[in-house]
């Protein structure tokens, strides 16, 4: 196995560079073709790794890939969960090197998608091929890399539900999270829910003189921001009334056990460019940003931005706004509770609509299970530490899926940093990250099988 990783390491990256070259962004429809082609090109390597059935599923959005190996009917059955698609990467102008011109620069891919998650997923199908041109796959495997992760996986629920059988598995293993730092190895244990919205305010029925109607009339702009600030109290708590009334609060062990994670405050600002943290009181950033539930602007837009100036009011102003989510509230309650309050709080002289896009449930691994310890271990077996479990802040909302529809566990077995920059200007991926995940995954095999008998 080492020779092999070692002899082919050239290829691989090779491979994966061919692969960020694509710009499967699957937000946007002028991308469609390349979102394609990325498919076909992750289809065509499975095949190459040596899958059986290796296919294109098509969906009224964008294909998943689908491909499996089946060694033995009495071993247990690992499903692979990735996905191809990738984030928008505008603002261009802040990429030091263009988003799908990859780049090796500092012993690191600059690309998007590098690390989330064309590269993490790509781990998956080497270490596969690895194991089958060496020793043999210890597990039968399944593998689902799906193009609409980044848009809120909407076809992705009734594919599962239509090939319920085909894909029988006994653990889903995905790599799309963060370790704490390349020295300090960690596993994810949890992931927030998801509940996004957009809401638009709207006064006059058209922009007017901000002089002449000027304190005469509701501004949308200023009402909008009026109604945003209110979301919050002074000590950073979400006001919505009942948002908080499902969250499961954690016991001092708990938060003590999670507090055992290294984090260093002074480095978390430098690495941001802040001079101060802000959330929630009572909370430690670790905590505000993974056990807790978060309401969040992502946009705001309304009246003239152009250049110079344009005295006017707008007729509308608009946001978009994500909430994140922990066990046990749900994004339909959550997306209930918050459209009532909005629509509640809205002063006269304006109206006030909520539009609800993707939303997602929160997810926890059991820690006390098998799947955890054979990710455990894995770790041990290829880093010489034992992975300190942590609790993320992203969602990943298809692995609640996986549990309600195939009743089975997710383990989140991510080799990320949360400066690798996802979803932002200038994202990248460790070639360290790259090549010990390849090393770590069969290990996770190896393992399971085995504690799995
Ligand atoms: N890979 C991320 C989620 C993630 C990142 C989890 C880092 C833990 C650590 C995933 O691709 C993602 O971006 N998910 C979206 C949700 C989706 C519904 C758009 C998210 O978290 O915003
Ligand atoms: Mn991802
Ligand atoms: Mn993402």
């Amino acid at each position: 196995m080492t020779t092999y990783l070692e002899t082919n390491k050239q290829r691989f990256l090779d491979e994966l560079l061919e692969l960020l070259r694509i710009p499967s962004v699957s937000a946007d429809s002028s991308f469609k073709g390349d979102v394609r082609r990325a498919a076909e090109f992750v289809r065509d390597k499975l095949k190459e790794a040596g899958l059986d059935n290796a296919q294109l599923y098509e969906t009224p959005g964008h294909p998943i890939v689908y491909a499996e190996k089946i060694v033995d009917a009495n071993k247990p059955t690992v499903l692979v969960y990735g996905h191809y698609d990738v984030q928008p990467a505008d603002p261009y102008e802040l990429w030091n090197t263009p988003p799908f011109e990859p780049t090796i620069r500092n012993e690191r891919i600059y690309a998007r998608g590098a690390c989330d998650d064309k590269g993490q997923f790509y781990m998956h199908i080497k270490a596969i091929e690895a194991m089958m041109a060496t020793d043999g796959l210890p597990c039968n495997v399944k593998v689902m890399i799906e193009g609409e992760e980044e848009v809120g996986s909407d076809h992705l629920g009734l594919f599962v539900i239509e090939h319920r059988d085909m894909l029988k598995a006994d653990v889903v293993l995905v790599s799309d999270t963060s370790i704490i730092s390349n020295e300090t190895p960690s596993l994810e244990i949890g992931l927030r829910g998801l509940s996004y919205v957009e809401v638009q305010v709207t006064g006059a029925d058209r922009d007017l003189h901000s002089g002449v109607y000027g304190g005469g009339v509701a501004n949308p702009i200023n009402v909008l921001c009026e109604m945003i600030a209110s979301l919050h109290d002074e000590n950073g708590r979400v006001t919505i009334p009942g948002f908080y009334n499902n969250v499961t609060d954690l016991s001092d062990e708990e938060r003590a056990e999670l507090a055992k994670a290294p984090f260093n405050l002074t480095d978390y600002k430098r690495d941001l460019g802040i001079n101060d943290v802000r959330g929630e009181t009572g909370y430690s950033t670790n905590e505000r940003t993974s056990i807790r539930p978060t309401l969040d602007v992502n946009g705001i837009w309304g009246g003239y931005t152009g250049e110079g100036a344009k005295t006017v009011l707008p007729s509308k102003a608009s946001a978009k706004i994500s909430m994140r989510l922990v066990p046990n509230q749900t994004p339909d309650e959550i997306t209930d509770l918050f459209t009532n309050h909005f629509i509640d709080i809205a002063p006269k002289g304006v109206t006030v609509t909520v539009t609800a896009h993707h939303g997602g449930l929160p997810y926890v691994t059991p820690v006390d299970s098998i799947e955890f310890e054979a990710a455990s271990k894995a770790f041990e077996d290829a880093w010489g530490k034992k992975p300190i479990p942590t609790r993320g802040g992203g969602s990943i909302p298809i692995t609640a899926l996986f549990e309600q529809e195939l009743g089975i566990k997710s383990i989140l077995m991510g080799f990320g940093l949360d400066s690798d920059a996802l979803h932002s200007p200038n994202e990248s991926y460790g070639l360290f990250n790259f090549y010990k995940g390849i090393e770590t995954i069969p290990y996770f095999y190896k393992n399971y099988a085995e504690l799995k008998q």
